[in-house]
């Protein structure tokens, strides 16, 4: 079935059903109307308000008056006789009406027994009219007053029994007609309530056959579409796989082979692409692994190549300390020497003024020595503690203040000659996470820059300052080296960090130190180094490292 189907299907139930209903209620409702109102007209038409009621009523008060009237005589006779003929007339025609009109509701033998009795009547008034006027008198006359008058009593008699008859009937006609009306009353309220709740149900009805359509359409569309709409964010969004089964009207169905076919392509194209990431970080991670290699082994390189530059100094400055050691140890040796032959009688016993030389230096003597020694043990474990190398991405905390020592003895000889290295380390200072091998490396670079400066400075006559020093500020340190040298020319300025820049003699300066120095702290430490400087007066390099900063390289 296709949706078009589905909306005509749910459409023509709609309408259809509201025409149904509608035309039901018409044609309920309509006839129930028309019952109503002929039973109104007929309901005003009977009772005893009716014209058929009164007219009865009619002709029963004008014939009783006349018979009421005739009680009187012969007491009050004048005029009497004129008046109840003329409720007899009156009568007469009143009769004749009923007849006419209503005689189908009353018994044919009522009607005519009252005719007969009201002629009757009529004629016996009559009789006592002709009498009323005779001239005879006496005994005679009187019985024939007396026979007249009791010949219109019979017939009055005769006449009220009749009248009662005539009223009983028409009380009861209309008793009758009135039970008649409410029977009817009751049957057409029975309807009416009949049709009210054939019309609920009929309402019900259409409400619930059209919900059950509504519903019927609703699974037969909009289920398949939302279960298409799932299945296609699950599979674009969370990347599941495509499953859905083909249901619903046939362009749904449809719309469900076409995306099933558009979603696996789209499936195969980004696992293909993929692939092809993957592939391609793989090699820039192994790319990434092999320049941070290279770094490493250039940094390295660098500082083999200071220690080789520096090797000539370093072996001065061990070779002072050594030469007095071994002047000390041959003062000594041949001190003990003698005293030993003297001992032994073989050589002769020094004078008091010899004993009290010795007394006085071979203390000294062996004292000096053991400094030399221990200058020498220091320049060697300095040596040790620069050349240290770690891994490439090893950080580990490390004692800032101890490596600044160390570097600075090993670069005593490019400082020596030109200034006084002082120091102010931060006793406090915690442990940084670093690569030590390469901080060394920087504060090498800086120190070795800062004689330079000093050295190259023209206004310096006597010896420079370098000052190191290493602070904390909550969760950073910053070690500062600063020199009184000539400070950094401003047209320089913007690249003393770039790799190869030198105002040095080709062969004196390469211009890596401060490009070295860069990468190491922003780099591979996450740090900041930056510099002031003043024409004429110094530099002073600071170098921020955070205590927060991860075990491992930032790069990795
Ligand atoms: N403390 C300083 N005072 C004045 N100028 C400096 C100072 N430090 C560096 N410079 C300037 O910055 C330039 C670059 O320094 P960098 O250390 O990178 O190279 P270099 O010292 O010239 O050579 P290299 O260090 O490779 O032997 C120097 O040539 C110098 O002009
Ligand atoms: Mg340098």
């Amino acid at each position: 079935m296709k949706v078009r189907s589905y909306v005509i299907l749910l459409t023509l139930a709609g309408l259809g059903g509201a025409s149904i209903l509608a035309l039901f209620g018409w044609w309920k409702f309509s006839g129930l109307q028309s019952a109503t109102d002929d039973l109104r007209k007929e309901a005003e038409k009977s009772g005893a308000a009716s014209q058929e009621y009164s007219d009865v009523q009619a002709l029963l008060t004008s014939t009783r008056d006349a018979l009421n009237a005739m009680e009187v005589y012969p007491k009050e006779f004048k005029g009497l006789f004129g008046v109840v003929r003329n409720s007899i007339v009156y009568s007469v025609a009143a009769l004749e009406k009923i007849t006419d009109e209503y005689s189908s509701n009353y018994k044919a033998d009522t009607l005519n027994q009252l005719k007969k009795e009201i002629s009757g009547v009529s004629v016996a008034l009559d009789q006592m009219e002709k009498l009323r006027f005779s001239q005879k008198g006496g005994e005679t006359s009187r019985r024939e007053h007396e026979a007249a008058r009791s010949a219109f009593d019979v017939s009055a008699k005769d006449l009220e029994i009749s009248l009662d008859w005539l009223q009983n009937e028409a009380d009861s006609n209309t008793k009758s007609r009135k039970n008649e009306l409410d029977a009817r009353w009751l049957d057409l309220e029975q309807s009416r309530k009949e049709a009210r709740i054939f019309s609920w149900i009929a309402i019900v009805l259409y409400f619930g056959i059209t919900a059950f359509l509504a519903w019927r359409t609703y699974r037969s569309l909009a289920q398949p579409i939302q279960s298409l709409e799932n299945a296609a964010s699950n599979s674009l969004d969370e990347g599941k796989p495509f499953i859905l089964a083909e249901t619903g009207p046939a362009e749904i169905r449809s719309l469900t082979r076409r995306l099933r076919v558009l979603v696996h392509g789209l499936e195969e194209q980004v696992a293909q692409r993929t692939l092809a990431l993957r592939t391609k970080a793989h090699q820039l991670e192994e790319e990434m692994m092999q320049r941070k290699h290279l770094e490493t082994q250039l940094v390295h390189a660098q500082k083999m190549e200071a220690v080789g530059q520096l090797a000539a100094g370093i072996a001065h400055e061990i070779n002072s300390p050594s030469q007095f050691v071994n002047d000390n140890v041959m003062f000594l040796k041949d001190a003990i020497n003698e005293l030993l032959a003297a001992v032994s009688g073989e050589g002769e016993i020094p004078d008091a003024k010899e004993i009290e030389f010795l007394r006085e230096n071979a203390p000294g003597s062996a004292e000096q020595a053991l400094e030399g020694m221990e200058r020498i043990t220091t320049i060697v474990k300095s040596m040790k503690n620069f050349a240290y190398r770690d891994a490439a991405s090893e950080k580990r905390p490390q004692n800032l203040n101890q490596a600044i020592e160390a570097t600075a003895v090993v670069a005593t000889n490019e400082w020596k000659y030109h200034a006084e290295l002082k120091t102010d380390l931060d006793p406090n200072l915690p442990f940084v996470p670093c690569n030590i091998g390469e901080i060394n490396q920087v504060v090498l670079n800086l120190i070795v820059n800062a004689a330079h400066a000093i050295r190259d400075s023209e206004s310096n006559d006597g010896k420079g300052l370098i000052l190191v020093s290493t602070r904390l500020y909550e969760q950073y340190v910053v070690i500062t080296i600063q020199d009184d040298g000539g400070g950094i020319p401003e047209h320089v300025q913007g690249k003393i960090f770039e790799p190869f820049f030198t105002t040095k003699e080709v062969g004196v300066g390469t211009g890596q130190g401060l490009a070295i120095a860069h990468n190491v702290i922003t780099k591979s430490h996450g740090g900041h180094i930056w510099f002031e400087t003043e024409q004429g007066k110094g530099t002073i390099f600071f170098i921020r490292l955070s205590l927060d900063a991860p075990l491992q390289s930032s790069e990795s």
